[in-house]
């Protein structure tokens, strides 16, 4: 009787998902205009439920960690590292025949304490910390050289209004921190390519303080080979004109595009950016959709989706890449982000593992090359 109720929920459940192998997928038809990019977790690379590894597997060309490369994951003592998880991402990675990007090298979250104090707990000096970022990026880039196809070396080095982050890496260094960091990087694995990242990209005084810093790296002699847009939405902004903007004006300053880590929230939206250390309190009408998404904002939403992605396959001359941040609703980092356990829905497969069917649009858009 029990065998036979295991054989019959897994009967149903495997019914309930049509296998991604049977119908086309996003890698194959985005194939020729840009890598079509997931964030994956550790539970899902280690195989905990093989219906999303396959999915990662099939549908996409290719993964991010999530988490584990981040210095504080990956380096949470002076002289000690981890690198089961990274080595396990990476070989994840090319038994799957995906490209990884390696995120990230040096950002003001996630990072170990120790990484900016000496052993009285005081702020190190300037010299001290330009060895420890050689270190951290000379050990964690060299350890996976040739096997990474490109590095955010640098992360959310802006505001909104285009100055520097006071981050501690400014404060000890100076805006010259971003300029030791691609150097670095560039020393370890002189054929990655290497990428600076930030959100609200779309935003145009950072959009322009992010331009003006590419030529300035371009002028020292820095390889920077393209923009991150981490590029998490909301349903009404940023406008398909600011991200088109975007777009151009980095396409101008001859830098390449990336989609790093696309979501829609389908949330009301409490904050627009994408600072981690951003807490809003809990709140049931900023969590409308416990029961369910209606059609009507489901549609909403899928619209929203389609206006975005025909952007990038519009510009996919200068858009390498389109990286979703997570596979599914349900280990979406927007359940917890601003406001911690409410029910989101912003990425590709819903909280039962189907794909959404606005993929199936989104395929036939890509293929088709405009909307
Ligand atoms: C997020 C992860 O998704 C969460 O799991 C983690 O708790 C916090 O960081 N910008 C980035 C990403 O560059 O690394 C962040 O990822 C989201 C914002």
């Amino acid at each position: 009787m029990k065998t036979f109720v295991i054989t019959a929920v897994l009967a149903f459940s495997m019914l309930s998902v049509t296998p991604s192998s049977a119908k086309e997928t996003l890698a194959e038809a985005t194939k020729g205009k840009f890598l079509m990019g997931v964030a994956v977790n550790m539970p899902q690379v280690n195989g905990f439920d093989p219906i999303q590894t396959e999915q990662i597997a099939t549908e996409f060309s290719a993964i991010v960690p999530e988490n584990c490369m981040k210095p504080g994951p990956i380096h949470p003592e002076e002289n000690r590292f981890n690198w089961e998880d990274a080595d396990k991402v990476v070989a994840f990675a090319e038994k799957n025949k995906q490209v990884v990007t390696g995120h990230c090298l040096i950002w003001h979250s996630q990072l170990p304490r120790w990484f900016f104090v000496d052993s009285t707990g005081a702020d190190v000096s300037p010299e001290v910390l330009k060895e420890r970022m050689r270190q951290h990026i000379h050990a964690v880039v060299g350890r996976y050289k040739g096997r990474i196809k490109g590095w955010d070396v640098v992360n959310e080095a802006f505001e909104d209004n285009g100055s520097y982050r006071n981050s501690k890496f400014f404060r000890i260094l100076g805006k010259d921190f971003i300029k030791y960091a691609f150097q670095f990087a560039h020393e370890a694995d002189p054929n990655a390519e290497l990428y600076y990242n930030d959100y609200n990209v779309e935003t145009p005084s950072k959009c322009d303080g992010i331009v003006k810093m590419v030529k300035e790296l371009k002028e020292a002699g820095c390889r920077i080979d393209a923009v991150g847009s981490q590029s998490h939405m909301h349903m009404d902004s940023p406008s398909v004109e600011a991200i088109e903007t975007s777009i151009k004006k980095l396409r101008d300053a001859g830098v390449q595009v990336l989609i790093t880590e696309w979501d829609i929230s389908i949330l009301p939206s409490a904050y627009s950016g994408a600072n981690i250390s951003t807490q809003v309190g809990y709140a049931e009408k900023m969590d409308p959709y416990r029961a369910g998404v209606p059609d009507s904002v489901q549609q909403k939403w899928n619209k929203r989706v389609l206006d975005v992605f025909s952007i990038y396959v519009k510009y996919s001359d200068v858009v390498d890449r389109v990286t979703v941040w997570g596979l599914n609703d349900n280990g979406t980092w927007l359940n917890n982000f601003p406001i911690r356990g409410r029910m989101d829905y912003p990425v590709l497969f819903d909280r039962k593992n189907n794909r959404k069917s606005v993929v199936d649009e989104m395929i036939r858009l890509a293929k088709k090359g405009t909307k």
